[in-house]
Protein backbone atom coordinates (compact mmCIF):
# COMPACT_ATOMS: atom_id res chain seq x y z
CA UNK A 1 0.00 0.00 0.00
CA UNK A 2 2.15 2.45 -0.99
CA UNK A 3 0.82 5.76 -2.38
CA UNK A 4 2.92 8.17 -1.05
CA UNK A 5 3.56 10.32 -3.88
CA UNK A 6 0.30 11.26 -4.52
CA UNK A 7 -0.22 11.47 -1.12
CA UNK A 8 2.67 13.69 -0.25
CA UNK A 9 0.31 15.75 -3.50
CA UNK A 10 -3.38 15.51 -1.49
CA UNK A 11 -4.42 13.19 -4.30
CA UNK A 12 -6.29 10.25 -4.75
CA UNK A 13 -8.33 10.89 -1.40
CA UNK A 14 -11.07 8.36 -2.39
CA UNK A 15 -8.34 5.77 -3.55
CA UNK A 16 -8.91 2.40 -2.26
CA UNK A 17 -5.77 0.80 -0.83
CA UNK A 18 -5.52 -3.04 -2.55
CA UNK A 19 -8.65 -2.59 -4.46
CA UNK A 20 -7.84 -5.68 -6.50
CA UNK A 21 -8.07 -7.78 -3.74
CA UNK A 22 -11.93 -6.59 -2.27
CA UNK A 23 -12.86 -9.95 -3.38
CA UNK A 24 -13.34 -12.83 -0.62
CA UNK A 25 -13.52 -13.89 3.39
CA UNK A 26 -12.58 -12.50 4.92
CA UNK A 27 -10.01 -9.89 3.70
CA UNK A 28 -7.02 -11.71 1.79
CA UNK A 29 -3.82 -9.67 1.49
CA UNK A 30 -0.63 -11.22 0.64
CA UNK A 31 1.78 -9.83 3.26
CA UNK A 32 4.54 -8.18 2.15
CA UNK A 33 7.34 -8.21 4.78
CA UNK A 34 9.38 -4.75 3.79
CA UNK A 35 5.82 -2.91 3.37
CA UNK A 36 4.47 -1.17 6.72
CA UNK A 37 0.79 -0.80 6.83
CA UNK A 38 0.59 1.49 9.99
CA UNK A 39 3.43 4.28 11.34
CA UNK A 40 3.01 5.82 14.27
CA UNK A 41 5.86 8.44 14.63
CA UNK A 42 6.33 10.57 17.94
CA UNK A 43 2.62 10.75 18.11
CA UNK A 44 0.68 12.76 20.99
CA UNK A 45 -2.93 13.31 22.30
CA UNK A 46 -3.42 15.69 24.94
CA UNK A 47 -6.87 16.10 26.12
CA UNK A 48 -7.85 20.09 27.60
CA UNK A 49 -9.68 19.59 30.58
CA UNK A 50 -10.60 23.47 32.12
CA UNK A 51 -7.38 24.54 32.67
CA UNK A 52 -5.52 21.32 33.06
CA UNK A 53 -4.70 19.23 29.92
CA UNK A 54 -4.45 15.43 30.30
CA UNK A 55 -1.36 13.77 28.13
CA UNK A 56 -2.68 10.40 27.48
CA UNK A 57 -0.59 10.25 24.68
CA UNK A 58 2.83 11.23 25.50
CA UNK A 59 4.80 10.56 22.11
CA UNK A 60 4.62 6.87 20.89
CA UNK A 61 6.53 5.86 17.62
CA UNK A 62 5.15 2.18 16.64
CA UNK A 63 5.33 0.52 13.04
CA UNK A 64 3.05 -2.68 11.79
CA UNK A 65 3.19 -4.08 9.00
CA UNK A 66 1.01 -6.14 7.04
CA UNK A 67 -0.42 -9.29 8.21
CA UNK A 68 0.91 -8.56 11.99
CA UNK A 69 -0.94 -9.14 14.97
CA UNK A 70 -0.11 -6.83 17.84
CA UNK A 71 -1.74 -6.64 21.22
CA UNK A 72 -1.30 -3.57 23.36
CA UNK A 73 -1.37 -3.95 27.16
CA UNK A 74 -0.93 -2.06 29.66
CA UNK A 75 -2.43 -0.88 33.28
CA UNK A 76 -5.67 1.21 33.11
CA UNK A 77 -5.67 4.75 32.48
CA UNK A 78 -2.29 4.17 30.67
CA UNK A 79 -3.61 5.86 26.96
CA UNK A 80 -4.20 2.07 24.98
CA UNK A 81 -7.63 3.08 23.65
CA UNK A 82 -6.82 6.48 22.91
CA UNK A 83 -3.65 5.39 21.22
CA UNK A 84 -5.42 2.93 19.15
CA UNK A 85 -8.49 5.73 18.20
CA UNK A 86 -5.09 7.39 16.67
CA UNK A 87 -4.39 4.42 14.87
CA UNK A 88 -7.25 3.78 13.17
CA UNK A 89 -8.12 7.78 12.18
CA UNK A 90 -11.34 7.83 15.03
CA UNK A 91 -9.19 10.62 16.26
CA UNK A 92 -6.53 13.05 15.41
CA UNK A 93 -3.45 13.42 17.14
CA UNK A 94 -2.25 16.29 18.93
CA UNK A 95 1.47 16.31 18.02
CA UNK A 96 3.35 13.72 15.71
CA UNK A 97 1.81 11.72 12.59
CA UNK A 98 -0.33 8.56 12.00
CA UNK A 99 -0.11 7.30 8.29
CA UNK A 100 -2.31 4.05 7.66
CA UNK A 101 -1.48 2.50 4.30
CA UNK A 102 0.56 5.88 3.10
CA UNK A 103 -2.36 8.26 4.03
CA UNK A 104 -1.60 10.52 6.80
CA UNK A 105 -4.64 10.86 9.31
CA UNK A 106 -3.65 14.13 10.65
CA UNK A 107 -4.33 16.08 7.01
CA UNK A 108 -7.53 14.40 6.09
CA UNK A 109 -10.77 16.98 6.67
CA UNK A 110 -13.58 15.11 8.87
CA UNK A 111 -15.27 13.79 5.95
CA UNK A 112 -12.53 12.12 4.33
CA UNK A 113 -11.42 10.94 8.03
CA UNK A 114 -14.77 9.13 7.94
CA UNK A 115 -14.89 7.44 5.00
CA UNK A 116 -11.54 6.46 5.36
CA UNK A 117 -12.36 4.22 7.87
CA UNK A 118 -15.43 3.12 6.43
CA UNK A 119 -13.58 1.77 3.60
CA UNK A 120 -10.16 0.78 5.54
CA UNK A 121 -10.11 0.14 8.75
CA UNK A 122 -12.53 -2.11 10.85
CA UNK A 123 -13.23 -1.94 14.45
CA UNK A 124 -14.16 -4.21 17.29
CA UNK A 125 -15.70 -2.85 20.80
CA UNK A 126 -15.89 -4.29 23.99
CA UNK A 127 -19.46 -3.86 24.08
CA UNK A 128 -20.24 -4.52 20.54
CA UNK A 129 -22.51 -1.89 19.18
CA UNK A 130 -24.42 -4.11 17.38
CA UNK A 131 -27.79 -2.23 16.38
CA UNK A 132 -30.57 -3.89 18.07
CA UNK A 133 -33.31 -3.56 16.10
CA UNK A 134 -31.89 -4.97 13.02
CA UNK A 135 -31.08 -8.72 12.21
CA UNK A 136 -27.60 -10.09 12.21
CA UNK A 137 -27.10 -9.85 8.73
CA UNK A 138 -28.88 -6.24 8.55
CA UNK A 139 -25.74 -5.55 10.96
CA UNK A 140 -23.03 -6.83 8.76
CA UNK A 141 -24.66 -5.01 5.82
CA UNK A 142 -24.44 -1.65 6.62
CA UNK A 143 -20.94 -0.59 6.78
CA UNK A 144 -21.54 -2.03 2.67
CA UNK A 145 -24.54 0.18 2.60
CA UNK A 146 -22.46 3.10 3.55
CA UNK A 147 -19.92 2.59 0.99
CA UNK A 148 -22.93 2.10 -1.62
CA UNK A 149 -22.42 -1.77 -2.33
CA UNK A 150 -25.74 -3.12 -4.18
CA UNK A 151 -27.89 -4.82 -2.09
CA UNK A 152 -27.74 -8.28 -3.90
CA UNK A 153 -23.91 -7.97 -3.28
CA UNK A 154 -23.88 -6.64 0.38
CA UNK A 155 -26.37 -9.26 1.31
CA UNK A 156 -24.29 -12.37 -0.46
CA UNK A 157 -21.13 -10.98 1.39
CA UNK A 158 -22.72 -10.75 4.89
CA UNK A 159 -23.89 -14.18 4.74
CA UNK A 160 -20.03 -15.36 3.61
CA UNK A 161 -18.94 -13.16 7.03
CA UNK A 162 -21.68 -14.90 8.89
CA UNK A 163 -20.86 -18.45 7.91
CA UNK A 164 -17.06 -17.26 7.96
CA UNK A 165 -17.56 -16.21 11.53
CA UNK A 166 -19.71 -19.40 12.69
CA UNK A 167 -23.15 -17.98 12.26
CA UNK A 168 -24.99 -19.03 9.26
CA UNK A 169 -27.53 -20.39 11.23
CA UNK A 170 -27.95 -16.83 13.19
CA UNK A 171 -28.71 -14.75 10.17
CA UNK A 172 -31.75 -13.68 11.16
CA UNK A 173 -31.46 -13.27 14.78
CA UNK A 174 -31.51 -10.08 16.67
CA UNK A 175 -28.84 -8.99 18.84
CA UNK A 176 -31.03 -9.77 21.36
CA UNK A 177 -31.60 -13.18 20.51
CA UNK A 178 -27.51 -14.15 20.53
CA UNK A 179 -24.77 -14.67 23.16
CA UNK A 180 -22.40 -12.15 23.87
CA UNK A 181 -20.30 -14.49 22.11
CA UNK A 182 -22.21 -14.43 19.16
CA UNK A 183 -22.98 -10.85 18.97
CA UNK A 184 -19.05 -10.01 19.36
CA UNK A 185 -18.46 -12.64 16.07
CA UNK A 186 -21.32 -10.49 14.50
CA UNK A 187 -19.67 -7.18 15.30
CA UNK A 188 -16.08 -9.06 13.59
CA UNK A 189 -17.83 -10.04 10.61
CA UNK A 190 -19.43 -6.46 10.53
CA UNK A 191 -15.84 -4.88 11.21
CA UNK A 192 -14.91 -6.99 8.11
CA UNK A 193 -17.48 -5.81 5.32
CA UNK A 194 -15.48 -3.18 3.59
CA UNK A 195 -12.47 -5.79 3.44
CA UNK A 196 -10.64 -3.67 5.86
CA UNK A 197 -6.62 -3.27 5.19
CA UNK A 198 -6.65 -2.85 9.24
CA UNK A 199 -8.82 -4.92 12.07
CA UNK A 200 -8.97 -2.69 15.49
CA UNK A 201 -10.60 -4.51 18.60
CA UNK A 202 -10.18 -2.65 21.97
CA UNK A 203 -10.95 -5.00 24.49
CA UNK A 204 -12.73 -7.18 22.20
CA UNK A 205 -13.13 -10.03 25.37
CA UNK A 206 -13.60 -7.87 27.80
CA UNK A 207 -17.22 -8.42 28.22
CA UNK A 208 -17.51 -12.27 27.34
CA UNK A 209 -16.51 -15.26 29.80
CA UNK A 210 -13.30 -17.45 29.63
CA UNK A 211 -15.17 -19.51 26.94
CA UNK A 212 -16.89 -17.16 24.90
CA UNK A 213 -13.63 -15.00 24.95
CA UNK A 214 -11.61 -18.38 23.60
CA UNK A 215 -14.06 -18.51 20.68
CA UNK A 216 -13.36 -14.67 19.66
CA UNK A 217 -9.34 -15.34 20.25
CA UNK A 218 -9.26 -18.39 18.53
CA UNK A 219 -11.31 -16.23 15.26
CA UNK A 220 -8.99 -13.76 15.37
CA UNK A 221 -6.23 -16.02 15.49
CA UNK A 222 -7.86 -17.33 11.91
CA UNK A 223 -8.69 -13.95 10.43
CA UNK A 224 -4.76 -13.24 11.04
CA UNK A 225 -3.62 -16.40 9.47
CA UNK A 226 -5.79 -15.93 6.82
CA UNK A 227 -4.16 -12.09 6.01
CA UNK A 228 -5.75 -9.66 8.12
CA UNK A 229 -3.47 -7.37 10.05
CA UNK A 230 -4.90 -6.75 13.52
CA UNK A 231 -3.74 -4.81 16.50
CA UNK A 232 -5.92 -5.38 19.63
CA UNK A 233 -5.90 -3.47 22.98
CA UNK A 234 -6.01 -5.97 25.91
CA UNK A 235 -6.22 -6.96 29.37
CA UNK A 236 -6.81 -10.75 28.78
CA UNK A 237 -3.54 -12.56 29.26
CA UNK A 238 -5.17 -15.57 27.34
CA UNK A 239 -5.75 -13.22 23.71
CA UNK A 240 -1.92 -11.91 24.75
CA UNK A 241 -0.67 -15.08 24.53
CA UNK A 242 -1.94 -15.81 20.28
CA UNK A 243 -0.34 -12.83 19.02
CA UNK A 244 2.66 -11.76 17.76
CA UNK A 245 3.82 -9.23 19.12
CA UNK A 246 3.18 -7.50 22.75
CA UNK A 247 3.35 -3.75 23.23
CA UNK A 248 3.51 -2.13 26.91
CA UNK A 249 2.54 0.81 27.82
CA UNK A 250 2.75 2.98 30.84
CA UNK A 251 1.87 6.84 31.20
CA UNK A 252 1.12 7.27 27.53
CA UNK A 253 4.39 5.70 26.05
CA UNK A 254 5.54 2.51 25.14
CA UNK A 255 7.80 1.17 28.32
CA UNK A 256 8.40 -2.63 26.63
CA UNK A 257 8.01 -4.48 23.38
CA UNK A 258 8.00 -8.65 23.14
CA UNK A 259 7.43 -11.09 20.66
CA UNK A 260 4.77 -13.48 20.89
CA UNK A 261 4.33 -16.97 20.12
CA UNK A 262 2.84 -15.70 16.67
CA UNK A 263 5.79 -14.10 15.53
N1 LIG B 1 -12.22 12.29 26.02
C1 LIG B 1 -11.37 12.44 27.04
N2 LIG B 1 -11.27 13.62 27.69
C2 LIG B 1 -10.41 13.77 28.70
N3 LIG B 1 -9.59 12.80 29.17
C3 LIG B 1 -9.66 11.60 28.57
C4 LIG B 1 -10.57 11.35 27.48
N4 LIG B 1 -10.41 10.07 27.09
C5 LIG B 1 -9.47 9.55 27.89
N5 LIG B 1 -9.02 10.46 28.78
C6 LIG B 1 -7.97 10.26 29.79
O1 LIG B 1 -6.81 9.83 29.09
C7 LIG B 1 -6.14 8.80 29.81
C8 LIG B 1 -5.99 7.58 28.90
O2 LIG B 1 -7.30 7.04 28.68
P1 LIG B 1 -7.54 5.72 27.82
O3 LIG B 1 -9.00 5.55 27.70
O4 LIG B 1 -6.74 5.81 26.59
O5 LIG B 1 -6.90 4.61 28.79
P2 LIG B 1 -6.85 3.02 28.63
O6 LIG B 1 -5.43 2.61 28.72
O7 LIG B 1 -7.61 2.61 27.43
O8 LIG B 1 -7.60 2.53 29.96
P3 LIG B 1 -8.58 1.26 30.21
O9 LIG B 1 -7.67 0.06 30.27
O10 LIG B 1 -9.20 1.57 31.53
O11 LIG B 1 -9.58 1.21 29.09
C9 LIG B 1 -6.94 8.55 31.06
O12 LIG B 1 -6.32 9.25 32.12
C10 LIG B 1 -8.31 9.13 30.76
O13 LIG B 1 -8.92 9.61 31.91
MG1 LIG C 1 -9.43 1.58 27.15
Amino acid sequence: MTDTGREARGEGREEVPHEEQREGVPTPRAPHPASRLLEATNVSRDYAMGPEAVHAVRGVTLSIAEGEYVAIVGPSGCGKSTLLNLLGAIDRPTGGSVSIGGRRVESMSDREATRFRLLHVGFVFQRFYLMPTLTARENVELPMAEAGVAKAERQGRARELLAYVGLAQRERHRPPQLSGGEQQRVAIARALANHPALLLADEPTGELDARTGAEVIALFDRLNRDGTTIVVVTHDEELARAVGRVVHMRDGVIVDEDRGPRS
